[in-house]
C-alpha cells in the first residue's frame, strides 16, 4: 500500500517534469510521451522474476511479414510492441556463423538496418558499435541484437566503427566517428553507443531515447547484476544527437582507458543535465568474456585528467574530431566503417601530452 503510493507521487512527479520538459522539446514532446506512456505501462506490468520463462530472442519473430501497402499507408506501430515480452535467452547455435545470423534475419537491409514491414514507427535508432578485431564478440552481438531490436519495433541501425593500425583502443574516439558518420546518413532521433562484448537479457529495455541521457548497462551478470559501483557508465550508454552536441561527444584521447567513462558523467554534470537509467530488471546485460578486466582499475592518470576534464570538455570532443574514413562497407548485417583514428584535424586544438603530465601531479 505504502509503496503503491510511494509509486504515484513517484510517477506524478515525473509525469509533471516530463510536461516542463515538454516545453523546452517541442519536436520531441510526442515521442517522449510515448516512451513515457511505455514506460508507466511497463511498470504496471508484472515484472517477471529473473531467469523465468526466458524466451528464445528469435521467438515470435517469425509472424512478422511485409504488408502489401505503400509505406505512407502503414498504420502507426502500437506504443507497446506486441512481440515485448521480458527476459531472453543468450544463447547461440553450436558453430555459430555469420551466414547463419545472416538467414535467421531476412527482414534486415544491407548494411544493417530495419524498418518494421509492417508499421511505421517514431523511433529511429543508431547502433554504434566500437570494434577492435573481437570478430567472435561481434558475430554473436549482431546474432543477438537484431532480433532484439526488431521485437522493439524500432527502425534501426548497426555501425561497427573498426580502428586499423596498431595502436591502443580509443573506444571514445570511435564512438565519435560512429556518430558522425551514422548522423551523415540517416535523421536518427537516439544514438546507442554499444560495448561489442554486452548482450542485453530482457527486451523491456527499450532501445529508445528519453528526456535524459542514459546509462543502460546497470545490471551486468558479471558485476552480479548491479552496478560495479556507483559512478559506473561503461557498456551501453544512450542519448539523442542534440544530447551528444550538447556534451561535445566523448574525449578523443583517453587511449585504452576505461576511465573514459568518468569523462562522460562529467561531461553530463557541467552540460547541465542528468543522466537516467533503467531498472535493475531491465537493464540486464550478459557479458561475453573478454579475457581481461579494465573495470576496476584505477588508473595513475585518473585525478590529473579528471581536473583537466572540467578545463577542456569543450575544446576536446566531437568539434575536435580528426580521423581518415578508409572505408565504408555494407554488409548484410552492419555497415563497417574502418577509421584511421590516429589521424589529427589540422584545425582542432591539438590536445598536448604536457598538459597532462602537469596536472598529474594534483
Ligand atoms: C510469442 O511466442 C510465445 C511462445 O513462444 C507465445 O506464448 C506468445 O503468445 C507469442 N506472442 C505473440 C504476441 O504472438
Ligand atoms: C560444429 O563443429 C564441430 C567441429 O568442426 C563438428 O564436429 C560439429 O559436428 C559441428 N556441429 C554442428 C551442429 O554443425
Ligand atoms: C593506418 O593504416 C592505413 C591503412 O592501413 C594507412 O593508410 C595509414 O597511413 C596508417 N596510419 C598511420 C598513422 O600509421
Ligand atoms: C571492415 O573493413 C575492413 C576494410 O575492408 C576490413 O579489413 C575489416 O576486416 C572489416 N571488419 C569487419 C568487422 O567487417
Amino acid at each position: 500500500m505504502k509503496m503503491e503510493q510511494q509509486r504515484g507521487l513517484l510517477l506524478s512527479f515525473v509525469g509533471v517534469q516530463l510536461l516542463l520538459m515538454g516545453a523546452f522539446h517541442q519536436s520531441h514532446h510526442l515521442r517522449d510521451l510515448t516512451s513515457f506512456l511505455r514506460l508507466l505501462i511497463q511498470d504496471r506490468s508484472e515484472v517477471s522474476p529473473p531467469g523465468t520463462s526466458q524466451q528464445d530472442v528469435y521467438s515470435n519473430l517469425s509472424q512478422i511479414h511485409p504488408v502489401d501497402v505503400s509505406e505512407d499507408d502503414l498504420p502507426n506501430c502500437p506504443i507497446i510492441s506486441p512481440y515485448v515480452n521480458g527476459p531472453l535467452k543468450v544463447m547461440f547455435p553450436e558453430n555459430l556463423t555469420m551466414e547463419k545470423a545472416v538467414e535467421k534475419n531476412p527482414l534486415v537491409r544491407l548494411g544493417g538496418q530495419y524498418k518494421p514491414p509492417d508499421c511505421w514507427t517514431w523511433h529511429h535508432t543508431a547502433v554504434v558499435v566500437p570494434y577492435y578485431g573481437q570478430a567472435q564478440h561481434l558475430q554473436q552481438l549482431l546474432f543477438h541484437l537484431h532480433p532484439f531490436l526488431q521485437r522493439q519495433q524500432l527502425h534501426y541501425a548497426i555501425y561497427v566503427v573498426n580502428q586499423v593500425n596498431n595502436t591502443a583502443f580509443n573506444r571514445g574516439k570511435l564512438r565519435n566517428v560512429g556518430f558522425r558518420e551514422a548522423m551523415q546518413e540517416e535523421n536518427w532521433d537516439c544514438v546507442f553507443f554499444h560495448d561489442v562484448n554486452l548482450l542485453p537479457e530482457d527486451d523491456r529495455n527499450i532501445y529508445t531515447c528519453d528526456i535524459f541521457p542514459a546509462h543502460v548497462s546497470v545490471a551486468i551478470n558479471k558485476f552480479n547484476y548491479k552496478l560495479p559501483y556507483q559512478g559506473y557508465l561503461g557498456g551501453v550508454f544512450a542519448l539523442r544527437p542534440i544530447h551528444y552536441l550538447r556534451i561535445n561527444g566523448f574525449s578523443n584521447v583517453y587511449w585504452n582507458w576505461d576511465d573514459e567513462d568518468d569523462n562522460i558523467a562529467t561531461r553530463v554534470k557541467l552540460s547541465g543535465m542528468l543522466l537516467s537509467r533503467p531498472h535493475l530488471l531491465f537493464g540486464r546485460y550478459h557479458m561475453l568474456e573478454e579475457g581481461q578486466d579494465h573495470s576496476q582499475k584505477q588508473s595513475v592518470w585518473r585525478f590529473g585528467l579528471r581536473a583537466w576534464i572540467h578545463q577542456r570538455w569543450r575544446h576536446d570532443g566531437i568539434n575536435s574530431l580528426g580521423y581518415r574514413l578508409l572505408s565504408k562497407e555494407r554488409h548484410p548485417l552492419y555497415t563497417n566503417l574502418t577509421v584511421d583514428i590516429n589521424f589529427q584535424n589540422p584545425e582542432a586544438p591539438v590536445p598536448n601530452r604536457g598538459i597532462w603530465r602537469l596536472r598529474e601531479s594534483f
